[in-house]
Order: C-alpha cells, then structure tokens, then sequence
C-alpha cells in the first residue's frame, strides 16, 4: 500500500523568503529554514542556528505563523503543528539573543506547505467525524461540486496510537452522503487533550483535490443509549433507574429523562447531571448506574419513560451530540386497565364462540340424548279419530282373535288327540 504522507511531503516544500531588512546591527537570520509533513497534517518546520551570531548571545528564535498568530519564542530549532493541509500555512522564523521580543530580531525568514493539488472545486465538502460509543469513528462527507458521481473515494487516517496511516475500507452511502466508518478505540492511559485523529479524503484515481480534518478526541463523541433498569413508584416520586453504556463514567454524561402521560396526554423532558438518588435506599451505587427521581407523576395513569445522553463539559469539550433515546419503559395502572378492558371485551366474545361451536356440535347427541316427544294428540287422534279408520281396525282385531282361537282349538284337539292314543 502507497504511503500517502509520502507524496504530501514532496508538494509541502516552498520557500518563501521574506522579511524586512530595515534593521541595522540586527542578528543574522536561521539558515536552512525547511518544512516536512509526517502522517497526514503533521507540519514540521526546522531550521539551523544563524551563521556569525555574537558568543555572549543566548539565541532564541521567535516563530509565528502569518499574520503573527501563535507568535512563540523557544531555543528549540523546529516547530510543529497539526493542522489540516487544505490551505498553505506559513510559518516565520527570526533569531534574538533573549527571551523577550527583541527591540533588533533578525530578518524574519518564512517557509510555507503547499496547498493541495486539483481543483478547489472537486474536494468533498462538509465532513463530518462522529466518534460512536468510543467504538468506531464515522466520518461522512458530501461530493464536491466538480466531481463526478461514480467517484471512488478513499479515506486516509491516522492519529498517534498508530504507527502508520491506515486506509478506511467500510464505506456506506446515506443519499448524498458518504461514509466510511472505522475501529477507534480508547486505549489504556488514553487522554483525550492530546490525541486528534487526522483525516485525508481523496479518491483512487487521485481525480479529486484531497481534503484534510483534523478530528479532536474530545469532541464529537456520541454515547449509545442507557439502558433503563427499573421503574417504581415510592414517596410520590417516579424513582428510573438506568445504566451508562459502558466505557463511560457517570459524571461524564448529562441525561435526559422523558415522561409522556396518557391521560391527560402530557410531554415532560427532565435534565439530569448527577446521581439524583446517590444515598437513596435503593441506590445500589454501581458505577454506571444512575438513579433519578421524576416528581409529580400520577400512578393511575399510564407513563411512557425514555433516557438518552451525550457528554458534558467535565470531560469532554463537545456537548451537542445527544444519543439516541433508550428503549421506551411503561408504568402507570393504564395499563392494568387497558388489560381489564381488553379482557372484558374479549372474554364474552370467547365464551359466546365456545358456546355457538359447542351448539353445533352437539346438535346430533341433542337427539340421542333428549329422543322426540311422543306426541299424546297424535294418539288421541288415532283413538277417537276418524270412524271408517277405527272400523278396519277393529276388524282387523276381530280377525287376529278369531285367527288365535282357531289355532289354540287346534293345538287342544292335537292334545287330546295325543292323550287318546296313549
Ligand atoms: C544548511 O544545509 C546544508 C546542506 O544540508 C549544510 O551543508 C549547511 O551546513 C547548512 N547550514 C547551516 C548553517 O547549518
Ligand atoms: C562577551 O562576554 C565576555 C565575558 O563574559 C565579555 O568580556 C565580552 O566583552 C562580551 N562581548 C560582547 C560582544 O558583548
Ligand atoms: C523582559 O521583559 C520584562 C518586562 O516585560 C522585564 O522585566 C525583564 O527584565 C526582561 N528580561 C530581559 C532579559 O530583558
Ligand atoms: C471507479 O471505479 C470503477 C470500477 O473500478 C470505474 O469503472 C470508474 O470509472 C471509477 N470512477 C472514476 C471516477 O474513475
Ligand atoms: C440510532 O438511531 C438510528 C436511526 O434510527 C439508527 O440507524 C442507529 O443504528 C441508532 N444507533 C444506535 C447506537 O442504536
Ligand atoms: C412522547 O411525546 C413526544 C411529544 O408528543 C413525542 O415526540 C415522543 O415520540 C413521545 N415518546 C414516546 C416514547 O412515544
């Protein structure tokens, strides 16, 4: 893989020499007056002692950039900066014999970097580096105006816990935006002040003018959100507890707590710094787990209660990035109601349908169980009814006796006939 700092080193280099010579028997100025890039926007200026300076003069050399910002006086031969490279910066360089700002400096000798190559035009535009949960960094950007849309974009970075600078490969595309995302996490006897992260955003077929940005650590960090432990009525407070993400201390995070109502529909956003609830009977004190207490929340109705945090000023120097909300909790005797009521409407409907599929199912062992009636005037009708009917009847009894005479007749002549032959 091609070392980009490499290539900015080559382009970084251009002499400007200026200063007044107005001065008479002022200092000569340094010599060899040279500047480097390292990583991405490390700027580094160095220079040699003037030639012929006095003995007795304990040389000092007073450096600023243009427009005498930053102006520094140090016996050191160099100076260094981090500073995004999209611009050039130059740097002025004079000798002195004290550490005041001398009445009679040498001639000021001026070094600068040179700008970026290509077009101002073709360079993305508004990057933006989110540090998330001090897991991964983000950085998204906006094509330039002269760009064309299948730009392949490649993101360089480097801060100091890396010995070289590294290539981002896990890019997205949000819209218009880009994105490339990649691990950054917080190392052991890690202090923010003195780590940035420089960026250099540029494409692979070097098409574009490359843009630099130089990401504080102490800025720009976006927590995930809390998670909320546990909600509970006491002494007409509404106690939440939740617990930080983790990585994070409690005093370095500011909170919010949501409360919507329902009945009657309220909205309540509560800020909380600190540990509300430290010395509370139920503040188990764990690291990372914050208490605080909502006044003046009903306990019939139902509460729908989300947290989300972002980082303070005691820690770090952004504020602005608020995470996302928790995951919304609920408390409140709503919503023991709401299950009354649902059963309540629900319940007959079950036992109605039960019943109807019951019905038709049983409709056959109805008849085997309650066989039909007999129906006591159908009878009456056959006794007493129709004469002509009754008449066939009766004949047809009178028939059947005479039938059951005659045998029986029979069956008493047989027997006696049986005996008589005995
Ligand atoms: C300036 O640099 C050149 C080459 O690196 C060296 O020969 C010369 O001695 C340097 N001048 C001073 C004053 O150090
Ligand atoms: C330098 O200092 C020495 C003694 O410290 C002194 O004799 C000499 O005059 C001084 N030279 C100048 C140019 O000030
Ligand atoms: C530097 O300036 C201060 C006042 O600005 C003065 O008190 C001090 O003596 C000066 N030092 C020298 C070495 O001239
Ligand atoms: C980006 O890469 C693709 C595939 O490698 C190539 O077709 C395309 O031309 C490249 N884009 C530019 C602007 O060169
Ligand atoms: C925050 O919300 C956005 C949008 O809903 C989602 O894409 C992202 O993954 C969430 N981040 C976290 C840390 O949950
Ligand atoms: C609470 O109410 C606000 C304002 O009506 C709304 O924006 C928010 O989404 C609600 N929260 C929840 C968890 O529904």
């Amino acid at each position: 893989m091609e070392r980009p700092g490499k290539l900015f080193g080559l382009w970084a280099l251009l002499l400007c020499v200026g200063g007044g010579a107005a001065y008479p028997e002022t200092q000569p100025p340094v010599t060899n007056l040279s500047v480097s890039v390292e990583n991405l926007c490390t700027v580094i200026w160095t220079w040699n002692p003037p030639e012929g300076a006095s003995p007795n003069c304990s040389l000092r050399y007073i450096t600023h950039f243009s427009n005498k910002q930053d102006k520094k006086i140090a016996p050191e031969t160099h100076r260094s900066m981090e500073v995004p490279l999209n611009e050039k910066i130059c740097l002025q360089v004079g000798s002195q014999c004290d550490s005041n700002e001398s009445e009679n400096p040498s001639i000021l000798v001026e070094k600068c970097t040179l700008p970026p190559i290509g077009d101002p035009e073709s360079a993305v535009t508004e990057i933006q580096c989110i540090w998330h949960n001090l897991n991964y960094m983000k950085c998204t950007w906006l094509p330039g105006r002269n760009t064309s849309s299948d730009t392949n974009y490649t993101l360089f970075y480097w801060h100091s816990s890396l010995r070289k600078i590294h290539k981002c490969e896990n890019f997205s595309r949000e819209g218009e935006h880009i994105g490339c995302s990649f691990a950054l996490t917080m190392l052991e006897d890690f202090s923010f002040e003195q780590y940035n992260v420089q960026i250099m955003v540029t494409d692979k077929e070097k098409k574009i003018r490359p843009f630099f940005h130089i990401v504080h650590l102490a800025s720009h960090v976006k927590p995930d959100p809390p998670r909320i432990k546990s909600l509970f009525f006491h002494n007409g407070y509404l106690h939440v507890q939740w617990e930080n993400p983790p990585k994070f201390l409690s005093r370095c995070l500011s909170y919010q707590v949501e409360v919507n109502n329902s009945q009657p529909v309220t909205h309540s956003i509560f800020s909380v710094d600190e540990d509300k609830c430290q010395n509370s009977e139920f503040g188990e004190n764990m690291e990372g787990t914050i208490c605080f207490m909502v006044p003046g929340i009903l306990p019939d109705t139902l509460n729908t209660v989300r947290i989300r945090a972002k980082t303070n000023k005691l820690c770090y120097e952004d504020d602005k990035l608020w995470s996302n909300w928790s995951q919304a909790m609920h408390i409140g005797e709503n919503a023991k109601t709401t299950l009354y009521i649902t059963m309540l409407f629900i319940l007959p409907v079950i036992v109605a349908a039960a019943i109807i599929i019951l019905l038709l199912y049983l409709k056959r062992l109805k008849i085997i169980i309650f066989p039909p009636i007999p129906d006591p005037g159908k009878i009456f009708k056959e006794m007493f009814g129709d004469q002509n009917d009754d008449t066939l009847h009766w004949k047809r009894y009178d028939i059947y006796e005479k039938q059951t005479k005659e045998e029986t007749d029979v069956v008493v002549l047989i027997e006696n006939l049986k005996k008589a032959s005995q």
